[in-house]
């Protein structure tokens, strides 16, 4: 676990990362509430609820919680005034009291909503910030800024309100898609860029991929991206001086998002376009040779973002009306290098113009402009009570843990230069979703149905509607054990069968991947 104290002018807020589960969240809460049990509002979005809700819920109620919920759709566009308002009737409905909480457990646009309304909910009441994205962890539920949109602009209304305490448990990101991952991941690069030093040497090799770093690296980027924001926030609350670095990407960042519709790009994809846009300010405006500055750019650029349409003048338009305006003179963050940041008010227009017709031509071609062609994408799904290898009857499934199995297909797949996601559940219509999430994603899929594969027509449905490649694995092999285990509803769907191998069968079903599958574009 990762612990972090911000402290601030407003008090200390407690911040814990860890791979853990719901019960962590409710113990870490309880313990720092001590004998205090107040009523919770859990404030929450569909994706979110449909994934992890119940488990938090009963967590919660079992350390003595009373809760009520609000499940609110997914998306940006629900921080609004009408929803800040949607929230405090429920909360004056059901009688919240000052000394009860709003928790938010979901991405930016919940903790920055739900946040706001425990803001001014009764001139204040506590909240707890449980982010469920990446971007939240790194990023949007640290340092007490809440807020809803405005027609005029992202976050023209909110406020200051630091949260009773922020809990991080990492391995809800499993369900995240890779797109969100990615963006998410923008914080980090951006967190890099303005510390420089040993992180930013770390994640320059990595690469601004996030799906391409390793578990043991991801884990360490995700708390060293969280310590910037907390080192950053703790010596400028309130944004006066040094938090303004922050919003390094954000200027153009910000703008993009506004005039291509939010949610046509996500956060994280419009902050990478905004850091190359500053970078070329940054150069534009002679601090930073063009050579880094073309480095640099070429280094982020080597991500795949989705593209989008937009004109340099409501581009402009839209950057004047951004928040971050010093008496009426726009401010940029820029750097002279990586750990170099600089805050300057004087950017001459006709340079901001040049880069807003840039941006526009990068946006427009958007992935066509990054030459790398892409991996192949494999998803590994395990299905029930194989979260227990290791333990579960040793002499059928071997002693190889869970853990060890993710790990060595990890290693498996990048030495057959694939992207892989492995995902497991106990749940039959959580297994047929992982199906259809698949198919969106990957190009193949290995599947270990467990007992499963031998009774549900769910599963073996969602794989005809899938009509992917897909290889049938069993560590086991079931046609020499019980009679009931002879049958599999999936094997006339699989490119192959691979049973009796133990765990070498993963390595086995990736390579058969390997050799069938075409090579991306
Ligand atoms: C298994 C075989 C199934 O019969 C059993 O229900 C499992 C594991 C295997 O990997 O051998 O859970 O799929």
């Amino acid at each position: 676990m990762d612990s972090f104290e911000l402290k601030t002018q407003s008090g200390i807020v407690p911040i814990r990362l860890a791979y853990a589960n719901a019960t962590w969240i409710a113990a870490e809460l309880a313990r720092v509430l001590g004998v205090r049990r107040p009523r919770l509002l859990i404030v929450t979005d569909e994706n979110v609820a449909l994934h992890h809700l119940e488990n938090l819920k009963s967590a919660l109620a079992a350390e003595g919680f009373s809760l009520d919920e609000c499940i609110l759709p997914p998306g940006e566009d629900q921080k609004t005034i009408a929803r800040t308002k949607f929230l405090l009737d429920i909360l004056a409905q059901k009688k919240f009291a000052r000394d009860d909480m709003v928790l938010a457990f979901g991405g930016g646009v919940i903790t920055d909503l739900a946040g706001f309304v425990a803001s001014v909910y009764q001139r204040g009441i506590e909240w707890v910030a449980v982010p469920t994205t990446l971007l939240g962890m790194v990023d949007a539920a640290i340092g007490g800024k809440t807020g809803v949109n405005h027609e005029l602009g992202k976050n023209l209304i909110g406020s200051f309100h630091q949260p009773k305490m922020v809990l991080a448990e990492l391995s809800v990101l499993s369900t995240l898609a890779p797109r969100e991952i990615r963006s998410g991941a923008a914080e980090i690069v951006k967190g890099t860029l303005l510390v420089g030093g040993e992180f930013w040497r770390e994640i320059e090799t990595a690469g601004v991929d996030a799906m391409h770093w390793s578990p043991r690296q991801f884990e360490r980027f995700v708390a060293r991206g969280a310590a910037v924001k907390i080192e950053i926030v703790s010596r400028d609350e309130r944004e006066s001086g040094e938090r303004m670095l922050l919003n390094l990407g954000h200027t153009f960042g910000h703008a993009l998002e506004q005039v291509t519709g939010y949610g046509t790009l996500a956060h994280g994809e419009a902050v990478f376009y905004g850091m190359r846009a500053a970078i070329r300010l940054s150069e534009k405006c002679g601090m930073m040779p063009q050579p880094k500055a073309r480095g640099l750019d070429k280094w982020i650029a080597a991500l795949e973002l989705p593209g989008a349409k937009c004109s340099a003048d409501n581009l402009l338009t839209a950057i004047q009306s951004d928040k971050k305006t010093a008496s009426g003179k726009l401010r940029w963050i820029l750097l002279r290098d990586a750990g170099k940041p600089v805050i300057s008010h004087d950017v001459p227009d006709q340079v901001v113009r040049e880069c807003a017709e840039w941006l526009v031509e990068v946006t427009r071609s958007g992935a066509e402009a990054i030459s790398i062609p892409r991996r192949r994408r494999v998803v590994i799904l395990n299905g029930p009570n194989l979260n227990l290898l290791g333990t579960r009857e040793p002499s059928v499934y071997g002693s190889t843990t869970y853990e060890e199995l993710s790990k060595q297909c990890y290693e498996w797949a990048d030495d057959l230069n694939f992207d892989l996601l492995i995902r497991q559940s106990n749940h039959e219509g959580e297994f047929a979703e992982l199906i259809q999430w698949a198919r969106r994603w990957a190009d193949g899929l290995v599947l270990n149905p467990g007992a499963f594969t031998h009774t549900s027509v769910a599963v073996r449905d969602a794989l005809a509607a899938a009509n992917m490649p897909a290889v049938e694995v069993h560590l086991s092999d079931p046609s020499t054990r019980e009679e009931f285990r002879h049958t599999s509803l999936i094997s006339d769907l699989c490119r192959r069968t691979i049973k009796g191998l133990a765990t070498d069968g993963y390595r086995e079903a990736l390579t058969e991947l390997a050799f069938s599958l075409p090579e991306t574009a």
